[in-house]
């Protein structure tokens, strides 16, 4: 079943107005709330007294409005007399400087007093609210890491170095593992290491990326904590956090598999016209992260955010649009932030699915619309693998390849996203995946930048080629292990026999606008069309390769740029550069074909969008004008039969077509 709703706080309200809500939410088709996420205070005023009545209340309403309630922990942000009464649960930044009470979510998630004071709230919600009707799904806390990406406190100071203690053993292990007699960094002992505070240059690339894999396992820890405090109290209800899409600071492969259902937070900027393309990214993350579950999304705008510098309102009919293209891709429920407008606070201006101004709105009218539609649709397919393209995104390859001092700086998420976008702009269907993940049933897989390469991620892409696949890696792949440090023997130690390539040297591009006589671009000539490097231009050659395609010009002209190897019945490519946005769409242009690799539907622009969910397509149009379609099948929302139809503006169309089904 469809779940429509939003966060509803009606803490910030008094009681007369809860009725009104529910009687709304019913009009607008809500069938499930997020309740009581920023409540702390509300529900605990002071150390040791707990205000339940008032959640009893609006819990028992929703129920009776036939409102399912997803119960939230309310952990997120501590009341002030936490950190009055013990300030070393408030984090730091690295410079020391303390984060105070008076926004939201100031807590190191370290802190032992924040765990005993978070453990023994979530101790008394559990208890009161497990075995009642109305709670369908726990709301662990609110999308950790939030704002305080990183925290350098005392906390965690202490913390960090436990953890190390418990990944290395020994300090003599961290001191090998982390190369410290470079810059005379060796410890003595597990006492003498710190956070990455500042310092007077570059850290160890070890310690900061060591650093980012304790921060993303603290903040789970904290999950963990109260997940199996909720479990205790005898509830089985799902239990979940809402996640932010690829989020650097938590490794959402790891944390994937202790969430009973993936929830995500999602606000496409209505200003970009290319945000539709990052949001289906972002859709495709959360289906890929746990395939065989439909995911929700957890918070999304009615219309304008107050977050921006400029909040643009989104137009008529796009809200639905892309809470359609959230369905499309994977998920079984919709919800806002937030159900009813605040009076006051931080987010006054932030749209809600009731606004301030009322019910004779365009944000209304929308919002009644949509719930309407919604509880229409059937339940549709689960959605898990029906792309044969998946596209390797890997949380520490992130961490390792943005450290400082490589020889050029990289957006490691937008050059994924660069990927995303070709293919999604040639309506191919393309799931995420880890190196180490099931290949099976892929023909292509894309691996850009992967730095940092795991034994076993190596391995898995070679069986992958081996079996039959295809494999394209790009430039500054298979570079260092997982501390960071090169592996002996140069560079491509893992996959270089594989590719039939060695690399010499990684070579920066110049970014086009600088002065200096550095070589920017490096265009190259092959099958695949007019494909210009960017960032790097690497000096490889060819062992075992064939080359497709070389440099023109420049100080590489004539050497290879572009090589495939084949490999059994597999093939695995190997690209010496970064290719812009129109040469990644050339290139996956011709590895489709190279792989035989169909759109889910041809023939329609760029902006229209085209996902798949088992044998119903979806297909959106996120541009002003309206675009035929042709498509056999039934609209799931109408019941027709249909061959072709006008899609309008943000028009959106569910068709189960016996065509799209996934090639053998
Ligand atoms: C999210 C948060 C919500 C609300 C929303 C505003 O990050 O979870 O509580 O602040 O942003 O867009």
């Amino acid at each position: 079943m469809m779940q429509y709703g939003g966060d509803y706080n009606p803490e910030q309200w008094p009681e007369e107005v809860w009725p009104d809500d529910v009687a709304r939410m019913r009009e607008a088709g809500v069938t499930m709330v997020s309740l009581g996420i920023f409540a702390w205070s509300r529900i605990q005023p002071a150390e040791g007294v707990f205000n339940f009545g008032w959640l009893d209340r609006v819990i028992d309403l929703l129920h009776e409005g036939g409102i399912a309630v997803d119960l939230a922990t309310a952990t997120a942000s501590p009341p002030p007399w936490a950190s009055a009464i013990y300030p070393e649960l408030l984090p730091s930044d690295e410079n020391g400087a303390v984060y105070w009470p008076g926004s939201r979510q100031q807590f190191a998630p370290t802190s032992p007093v924040y765990r005993r004071l978070a453990a023994e709230l979530v101790t008394r919600l559990a208890e009161r609210y497990a075995a009642h009707p109305a709670v369908t799904m726990w709301h662990v806390n609110n999308e950790y890491g939030c704002h305080l990406n990183l925290d350098y406190s005392d906390a965690a100071r202490d913390a960090f170095r436990v953890w190390l203690e418990d990944r290395f053993g020994t300090i003599a292990e961290l001191n090998e593992a982390w190369g410290t007699y470079f810059w005379s960094q060796r410890y003595s002992s597990f006492a003498e290491v710190f956070p990455p505070r500042k310092a007077p240059y570059s850290h160890n690339p070890a310690q900061l990326i060591d650093f980012r894999r304790f921060t993303s396992d603290a903040l789970l820890e904290c999950y963990l904590m109260e997940k199996r405090i909720i479990r205790a109290s005898g509830a089985t209800q799902p239990i979940t956090t809402n996640f932010m899409g690829a989020f650097k600071p938590a490794d959402y492969w790891r944390w994937a598999q202790e969430m009973d259902v993936i929830t995500d937070d999602c606000y496409p900027d209505p200003n970009d016209p290319e945000s539709f393309r990052a949001a289906a990214f972002q859709r495709d993350l959360m289906r890929s992260l746990k395939p065989h579950v439909p995911w929700l999304l957890m918070e999304q705008a009615s219309n304008a955010l107050n977050w921006r510098p400029t909040n643009a309102p989104k137009a008529p009919g796009q809200m639905a649009a892309l809470s359609m293209q959230a369905v499309a891709r994977g998920a079984d429920g919709i919800l806002f932030f937030q159900w009813r407008q605040s009076r006051s606070g931080a987010e006054k201006f932030h749209s809600a699915m009731l606004p301030h101004a009322g019910t004779d709105t365009r944000t209304w009218r929308e919002v009644v619309a949509l719930g309407a539609e919604l509880g229409d649709l059937p339940d549709l397919p689960v959605g898990a693998r029906d792309a044969t393209v998946a596209i390797v995104f890997d949380w520490e390859n992130w961490w390792a390849i943005e450290s400082p001092d490589h020889p050029v700086v990289l957006d490691y998420l937008a050059l994924v996203q660069r990927w995303y976008a070709a293919a999604h702009r040639q309506h191919v269907q393309v799931d995420l995946v880890r190196a180490s993940a099931d290949l099976t049933g892929y023909r292509l897989v894309i691996a850009p930048q992967l730095y940092l390469l795991r034994d076993d991620g190596a391995a898995n892409l070679s069986d992958f080629v081996s079996s039959g696949g295809q494999l394209l890696m790009t430039a500054f792949s298979d570079v260092v292990d997982e501390f960071d440090r090169f592996r002996p023997g140069g560079y491509l130690t893992q996959l270089g026999g594989l590719l039939g390539v060695g690399v010499e040297d990684f070579g920066a591009l110049v970014p086009p606008d600088s002065a200096g006589p550095g070589q920017s671009q490096a265009p190259i000539s092959s099958p695949a069309g007019e494909i210009v490097g960017t960032l790097l231009a690497e000096e490889i050659h060819a062992s075992d390769a064939t080359i497709v395609g070389t440099f023109v010009g420049g100080r590489l002209n004539g050497r290879p740029a572009f090589t495939v190897n084949s490999v059994g019945s597999g093939r695995a490519w190997y690209l010496a550069t970064i290719p812009d946005a129109v040469g990644t769409g050339s290139l996956l242009a011709y590895l489709f074909t190279e792989a035989g690799i169909d759109p889910v539907l041809a023939g329609l622009p760029t902006s229209v969008e085209v996902a798949r969910r088992g044998d119903v397509v979806t297909v959106i149009n996120h541009d002003s004008t309206p675009v035929s379609v042709t498509v056999v099948g039934t609209d799931l929302l109408t019941g027709e039969n249909v061959e072709s139809f006008v899609l309008p503006a943000f028009g959106y169309r569910f068709i189960q077509s016996p065509e799209v089904s996934r090639e053998a």
